[in-house]
């Protein structure tokens, strides 16, 4: 089972980034544990980040057929993109959206998801482990839509 992560705009400057709000573990720290997280629940994790919409949208048209499920921390393009929602709806993957922060303990902007109602879940507030949490999730739904069909 793959799983293709995605992580979006300014996520590359974790660990340096706000750290009261995101910590301080780095991105390459949040990709080991990703992956060493699927390693543990039997898949592969591939790890993506980019600060670009359409390189994000990219990435998502060419999981089709590569990858069972995505993990998404889409960043500030979860509230305003619609075409990653539509991207994501489009190729019809099992989704599960994370944030490092809480976004309901931020600043109202924050509380709109335009790809939560189009993913199985959201993770939102519990650091890098929110990664963890979402894989585990996402991992696990795969595991029983496999298992009834
Ligand atoms: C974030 C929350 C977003 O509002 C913000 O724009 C980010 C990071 C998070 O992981 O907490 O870039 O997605």
């Amino acid at each position: 089972m793959n799983i293709l992560v995605l992580h979006g705009p300014n996520l590359n400057l974790l660990g340096l980034r706000e750290p009261e709000i995101y910590g301080s573990t780095t991105l390459a720290e949040v990709d080991a544990m990703v992956k060493e997280m699927a390693e543990s629940l039997g898949c592969r994790a591939d790890c993506i980040q980019s600060n670009h919409e359409g390189n994000l949208l990219d990435e998502i048209h060419a999981a089709r057929g590569q990858y069972q499920g995505i993990l998404i921390n889409a960043g500030a393009y979860t509230h305003t993109s619609l075409a990653l929602r539509d991207g994501l709806a489009g190729v019809g993957l099992p989704v599960v959206e994370v944030h490092l922060s809480n976004l309901y303990k931020r600043e109202p902007f924050r509380h709109h998801s335009y790809i939560a109602p189009i993913a199985l879940g959201q993770i939102s507030g519990f650091g890098a482990e929110s990664y963890t949490l979402g894989l585990r999730a996402l991992v696990q739904h795969l595991i029983c839509v496999n298992a009834s069909g």
